[in-house]
């Protein structure tokens, strides 16, 4: 890199725009979308999508609530021409949806273009030219009237081959391509030419696409661009308003939705943002911007993860995990504290009451994620990962004693081996640490203990809170020093009773015990005996010649 980058490259300009009102405005309803993943995504692709992939995609975008979808480039591919004909012989579009269709400013390829869509009922032709400085000067060689003649002369013929053609609903699209990069009166006098050329009513729009064919400033300078052309493009009344933004800087989506509040009606994108470089702006993540904030979007991504795979598998590339809303690990916290705060947002969750889960935007089960991947335990994870796994895996809350107790031993695992521990693996680890944990003690049947291989009959406790007594006399059959300082019980999601006993045996530290019965009392005498076991192994010093009759 250089050390004056000036040297080789120019702040872009800002627009003159005054009392500009977009900063003031909000998002109230949902653009009209356009799917390009069929014609801009595929052009982008190392290898173009075959006609099964492109059917494939098409039946999921319709699936998904696309009403306009670009379907290709037929004058310039055939494939594309042969896919249009399929889906229009097959009868595959549905009524509800319209069809769009990109075409250059040549008579032939114009024709070409109109025999790829003969037959269909309602069909967007979409024109387009580069109308740049860089282009004029570096590409085409063409003064600013010649750029400007041949959108119109475009215009022109396809008006007269839709004109010959009255069974179709013709819907024009132009774009004037690279229209960021363009000085904005020129851009506009060659729209107004177009709309001019084109007739367009309030009953029956044209469509004005603004791209950002390369994103070369920040958004709000995207958004001025296009609030000027709001304010200043004829037709308005006439025209549906679009906006077509490429990610280069990274901020096709904020610039599409600054356009949004600039005045566009309709965005072009491409799900997951796929597209020429740096991707078409993400259709996907835009509509559920929308839907974080209560706006319907029209678009349905419920089962997001079969949209992903469709997806990956026509395009063959990989969405990033990290992708907003559909990344494998968009909905997982790793760290500690972001563990606990998920843990206790749920917890604290009313159903039918307005999301607050701290650091989830959305409700993962919204896109048919679920919960399981939200929490996920290493090395960078405290007690609130765990113990959501465990409410998850065993269908109690641990009181937090417990659950600081445990969380030391699953960091020792986690620590030692580097990696994840998972769901299953956690609750196998609680189940083998507190559960039945095996020792001198283990109960026969309801009133009868082995201690040592004698037997010993101890009264059960009477309910789950008299666990306390019956401890004691646990303790007392021993015949050593065991105490039970604490205990407690919680009922399972299935209903069981779930009990939690601290114990200490001698000088040793304290340590717990934990079972789960139908029959609380049960589950409160086998967490006594668990947690004797436990403390017991701890001192080493239940001896079975300790054992005493009760
Ligand atoms: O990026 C672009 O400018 C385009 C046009 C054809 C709309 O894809
Ligand atoms: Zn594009």
């Amino acid at each position: 890199m250089m050390p004056n980058p000036a040297e080789k490259y120019r702040p872009f300009p800002q627009v003159r725009l005054n009392g500009r009102r977009w900063p003031n405005r909000t998002i109230e309803k949902a653009p009209i979308w356009m799917s390009t993943d069929l014609r801009d995504g595929n052009q982008s692709l190392i290898e173009p999508m075959s006609i099964a992939a492109k059917l494939e995609f098409f039946e999921m975008l319709v699936k998904i609530g696309f009403k306009e979808i670009e379907v290709g480039f037929p004058s310039a591919s055939q494939t594309d021409f042969d896919f249009v004909r399929k889906l229009i012989d097959e009868k595959r579009i549905p009524d509800d949806v319209t069809i769009e269709v990109l075409v250059q400013s040549r008579r032939e390829l114009i024709e070409r273009t109109f025999d790829a869509v003969e037959g269909a009922s309602k069909v967007i032709v979409h024109l387009y030219n580069a109308i740049a400085p860089s282009f004029r000067k570096i590409v085409f060689n063409q003064s600013k009237d010649e750029v400007k003649a041949l959108a119109v002369e475009g215009t022109r013929v396809i008006k007269e081959f839709a004109a010959a053609r009255p069974q179709t609903h013709w819907i024009y699209q132009y774009s004037p391509e690279t229209f960021s990069m363009t000085e904005l009166p020129f851009a506009r006098e060659v729209c107004d030419a177009v709309a001019q050329m084109w007739r367009p009513t309030p009953d029956h729009k044209m469509i004005v696409n603004l791209p950002a064919t390369v994103e070369a400033a920040m958004p709000n300078v995207f958004a001025d661009q296009i609030e000027w052309m709001d304010r200043n493009m004829g037709f308005r009344d006439s025209i549906v308003l679009s906006v077509h933004p490429h990610n280069d800087r990274g901020t096709a989506v904020a610039a599409a939705e600054m356009a949004v509040l600039a005045g566009a009606d309709r965005i072009e994108g491409c799900l997951f943002g796929n597209g020429e470089r740096t991707g078409n702006v993400d259709l996907v993540t835009l509509a559920m911007n929308l839907y974080t904030q209560g706006i319907d979007p029209g678009l349905d991504f419920s089962d997001i993860d079969a949209v992903r795979r469709v997806v990956e598998r026509c395009n063959q590339i990989p969405v990033h995990p990290r992708h907003p809303y559909a990344g494998d690990l968009v909905f997982t916290a790793f760290s500690g504290s972001h563990q606990d705060a998920i843990r206790k947002g749920f917890a604290q969750r009313v159903p039918g009451m307005v999301w607050e889960v701290p650091y989830l935007p959305i409700d993962p089960a919204d896109l048919g994620r679920s919960y399981d991947a939200v929490i996920r335990v290493n090395s960078q994870s405290g007690k609130g990962g765990s113990t959501y796994l465990l409410e998850r895996g065993l269908g109690f809350t641990p009181p937090r004693r417990v659950q600081i107790e445990f969380s030391h031993a699953v960091q020792q695992i986690t620590d030692a081996s580097g990696a994840e521990i998972g769901g299953d693996a956690i609750c196998e680890l609680f189940k083998r640490e507190y559960f039945d944990a095996g020792g001198p003690v283990s109960r026969v049947d309801v009133s009868t203990l082995s201690v040592f291989g004698k037997r010993v009959t101890v009264a059960p406790p009477a309910s789950a809170t008299s666990g306390d007594a019956y401890a004691q006399t646990v303790a007392a059959a021993l015949g050593v020093n065991a105490n039970v300082n604490w205990f407690e019980t919680a009922m399972t999601a299935g209903g069981d009773t779930a009990a939690f006993v601290g114990c200490r045996v001698g000088d040793g530290p304290a340590r717990f015990g934990v079972a789960v019965h139908a029959n609380p009392a049960l589950a409160v005498a086998d967490a006594v005996v668990s947690a004797v076991n436990r403390s017991g192994r701890v001192v080493g010093s239940v001896r079975q010649d300790e054992a005493v009759e009760a």
